[in-house]
């Protein structure tokens, strides 16, 4: 059975009260209850975090590339948050590793603010999904069981 590891990065974690009109009031943990029943209908294993601290999720990026090239990943789901627009250290983080990677945002960043329609993810993320809600994280990983060949 492959892993989808999905990432979350800094503010996340206040999913439920952070700007509702935005994000939704659904919380970070019904948003790992909706990636484990996508997971479950796909016959993936799921590894689910957030943190707020930019080393944490390039270690991570880096513990998921180790399992990509063992054969144990499907990839990764990633909401890097804010540090989307401002981290080159992920972007070669997921470059370095050669990790399988969709970019992941609840809202359309595009319909928002002009800092954030600038991502350094997109040029080295397998696909981008962005505007669906939370319920963009199923549709992620429904994405990646649809790329991945059955283990
Ligand atoms: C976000 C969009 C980012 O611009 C923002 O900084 C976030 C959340 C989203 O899921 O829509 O923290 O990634």
């Amino acid at each position: 059975m492959k892993t989808v590891y999905v990432l979350n990065g800094p503010n996340l974690n206040l999913l439920g009260t952070r700007e509702p009109a935005v994000y939704g009031s659904a919380t970070l943990a019904d948003v790992e209850r909706l990636c484990s029943e996508a997971c479950t209908r796909h016959g993936l294993a799921l590894e689910f975090r957030q943190s707020n601290h930019e080393g944490q999720l390039v270690d991570w990026i880096h513990e998921a590339g180790r399992r990509h090239a063992a054969g144990e990943l499907a990839g990764v789901v990633f909401n890097a948050g804010a540090y989307t627009h401002t981290s080159i250290a992920l972007h070669d983080a997921v470059k370095g590793t050669g990790v399988t990677l969709i970019e992941l945002h609840i809202s359309n960043v595009h319909a928002r603010e002009a800092f954030r329609h600038h991502s350094y993810l997109s040029p080295v993320a397998r696909a981008v999904l962005c505007g669906f809600g939370v319920a963009g994280y199923a549709l992620a990983i429904d994405g990646l069981a649809a790329m991945v060949p059955p283990a």
